[in-house]
């Protein structure tokens, strides 16, 4: 395995691999079920695909199931409200990718009649399609040579190649091996089968080389040190953000909520009372900013990491006797949560000041 000489990498290898080791998972056709003339359903692999970007599968498996059981096609899912769509979709993070789920759901079912193009072209004609998932739901639902690039794939390919190019500059070096590299027969098989190896077998940290198909080929490892692949370019700092949020509960066990507003960060999602999030803490982040003059009493910080920055809550709670008149929000019984479209930092801020409020909350 640690030969000198190396053997020109193939896919040949890697599907043998995959044929023995795949992963069940629930949106997927594995080759035994090919072998029986199963086909890979569009809307199932283009769902998983969405939810999986940025995503762990195993976060992923209950929502693709709530979500199939829920709307079992994409013509139910572009007829479903937005605001369903959004709570179902609450806790996966980067809430762009629902709107523009939502969004792709209806173009198909009002311009494609229900049916998701089977070219690379024609899904990235679709909104929200872009080139990752295209790439991905034609290798794996249409079996078309596509060349799917996600974080796995990269790592692996970094290190079959030793490409010493830090990410993102290295990237259409990636490509093009991944290119050369994708068979015409089974090509969703192979960027599945890519996925799986960088998933169990080419891990960031510790890969298991000798278990590894490529291991007669890869250069990282004929170098004795494949995690030194893919390079990372110096890190930049995470800026922090402050902020306070609000929660009010009434004798009736009422909380006050909020729309966000629909453009940027957590976009149409639901929140509790929030100041702005600033660099710096001022009057602006303080009980001044409340959304109405009370006995507001601090209960602890709650820290979210978002991709460009860090958020540090300030949480303050009240209890009051009855509802008080607001504008811009609505007064929701506190039993009646875990329905609501509320992305992760907000049930963790509601956490802070009502323990109980859910079942549990993930990180
Ligand atoms: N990660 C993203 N897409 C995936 C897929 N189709 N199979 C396994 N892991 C994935």
């Amino acid at each position: 395995m640690t030969s000198k000489t190396l053997t020109a990498p193939s896919a040949k290898p890697l599907l043998e691999w995959y044929d023995r080791h795949h992963r069940d998972l629930p949106w997927r056709i594995s080759p035994p079920m090919a072998a029986r003339g199963v086909k890979a359903n569009p809307y199932r692999i283009w769902l998983s695909e969405v939810m999986l970007q940025q995503t762990t599968v195993q976060a992923v498996k209950p929502y693709f199931a709530n979500f199939l059981a829920r709307w079992p096609t994409v013509n139910d899912l572009a007829a479903a409200p937005s605001d369903d769509v959004m709570a179902a979709w609450a806790g996966l993070g980067y809430y762009a990718r629902a709107r523009n789920l939502k969004k792709c759901a209806e173009a198909v079912a009002a311009e494609h009649g229900g049916i998701f193009p089977d070219s690379e072209e024609g899904l990235k004609s679709l909104p929200g399609i872009g080139d990752y998932t295209a790439a991905a739901v034609a290798a794996i639902a249409f079996n078309r040579q596509a060349a799917v690039m996600d974080g796995n794939v990269e790592r692996v390919i970094s290190r079959l190649y030793a490409i010493s190019t830090p990410l993102p500059t290295g990237k259409p070096l990636m490509k093009q091996k991944v290119v050369l590299l994708t068979p015409a027969d089974r090509p969703g098989d192979f960027a599945q089968a890519m996925m799986d190896l960088g998933a169990t077998i080419c891990t960031p940290k510790r890969p298991a080389c000798s278990l590894c198909p490529f291991n007669g080929s890869c250069e990282a490892l004929r170098l004795h040190d494949p995690e030194l692949f893919p390079v990372k370019a110096a890190k930049k700092d995470r800026p922090v953000r402050q902020g306070a949020a609000f929660v009010a509960v009434t004798e009736e066990g009422e909380i006050l909520l909020r729309r966000r507003i629909e453009s940027g960060l957590l976009g149409g999602m639901t929140e509790v009372p929030t100041t702005g999030w600033t660099a710096r803490i001022d009057g602006a982040t303080g009980t001044d900013a409340a959304p109405f003059p009370a006995e507001w009493q601090p209960c602890g910080t709650v820290i979210h990491v978002f991709t460009h920055f860090e958020l540090r809550l300030q949480i303050y709670r009240v209890a009051i006797a009855d509802p008080v008149e607001i504008n811009d929000g609505w007064w929701e019984p506190v039993t009646n949560l875990e329905a609501q479209a509320l992305p992760t930092i907000m049930k963790k801020a509601i956490a802070a000041a009502i323990p109980l409020a859910f079942k549990s909350v993930k990180e």
